[in-house]
């Protein structure tokens, strides 16, 4: 009698513990913050994903801080998690505590990001864009917008100082506009993939040159600074999209709504839905040992504003 009921107390416990809940997967995300549009989307489809897959996803928020990510990975270890996602807010720094991860065997995948390590076993896969691509998408439509002009000054919002993206994206552009003699920057700073510093930034650019008067075109990292810069050009008695040309990266159903005012000239795609092909080769690597390939690479699709009507309402369905 005794015995049975210390069975049952036993079950009971581990039925609580999740010890025998059958395969479910715990995977601990350590997403960067809510930057932009963007960011959040990516949020929030990574939650969708996973209950779709009945895995249970455990989120930190970094707010844009690297050592809040190291941190919530150590708490991921420590609690014994089956996988951990990253998407790490800059490229260096990362080599102790994926070390870690590695010790206690458990597989790092990293999201829309890279990492710069020299030893690439320290994480499974990265499931991102070509981001050097993205900007010589965003490159090779302005050399075309302008190829009838003269001269053509560009100003270019970068993305957060230290991270894959912004690095890969200027070298992408920068690349592809040596090609034409009548595109140069003529001024670059950082505007943190925000909105607010986005506007800020832009500001100051259309100060030093010329009211605006001297700029033929924006260059922005993402969708929700050229939203900024919409704003600061509109403000300055410009017209954003004519006056001054956009092209920017990510294709959130902003842009897209300013496409449709005019305001906005093109953008490039970079899908919010990095958590799905990451959880499905997790799973993949759990049930059947699968070693997936180290990049997951997805697509840079350029659209403009033909393509916007049509895009907005997809991502509307998407509940992006
Ligand atoms: O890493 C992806 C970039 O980060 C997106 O382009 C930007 O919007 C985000 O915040």
């Amino acid at each position: 009698m005794l015995k049975k009921l210390s069975l049952a107390v036993a079950i009971s416990s581990l039925l609580m513990s999740g010890s025998l809940m059958a395969n479910t997967l715990t995977v601990g995300f350590s997403q960067i913050g809510s930057e932009s549009g963007w960011r959040a989307a990516e949020t929030s489809v990574a939650k969708t994903e996973a209950a779709k897959r009945g895995i249970d996803l455990k989120i930190s928020d970094a707010q844009q801080k690297q050592e809040n990510q190291i941190k919530a990975v150590r708490s991921f270890i420590a609690q014994g998690v089956d996988a951990i996602f990253i998407a790490p807010v800059v490229q260096t720094g990362w080599e102790p505590v994926l070390e870690e991860a590695k010790d206690y065997g458990i597989p790092v995948f990293l999201l829309d990001r890279t990492v710069s390590v020299d030893d690439d076993s320290l994480y499974m896969t990265s499931v991102a864009a070509d981001d050097v691509l993205e900007g010589e998408v965003a490159g090779n439509w302005l050399i075309n917008a302008v190829k009838d002009r003269q001269n053509c000054n560009v100003v270019e919002l970068q993305g957060t100082v230290g991270s894959s993206v912004a690095i890969e994206r200027k070298q992408g552009f920068d690349k592809t506009i040596k090609q034409a003699k009548n595109i140069q920057i003529t001024r670059t700073q950082s505007g943190e993939f925000t909105r607010s510093k986005g506007k800020e930034v832009m500001e100051s650019f259309i100060k030093a040159e010329n009211n605006g008067k001297s700029i033929c075109a924006v260059f922005s990292h993402n969708d929700d600074m050229a939203i900024g810069a919409i704003q600061a050009i509109k403000e300055a008695g410009l017209q954003p999209g004519k006056d001054i040309l956009i092209v920017s990266i990510d294709a959130v159903p902003d842009i897209f709504r300013a496409m449709l005012k005019g305001e906005t000239n093109a953008t490039v795609e970079l899908t919010p839905n990095m958590a799905g092909p990451a959880l499905d080769a997790l799973m993949a690597f759990k049930d059947k040992g699968v070693v997936p390939p180290k990049k997951i690479v997805t697509k840079s699709t350029l659209f403009l504003p033909q393509d916007a009507a049509n895009e907005l309402k997809i991502k509307q369905n998407l509940g992006y």
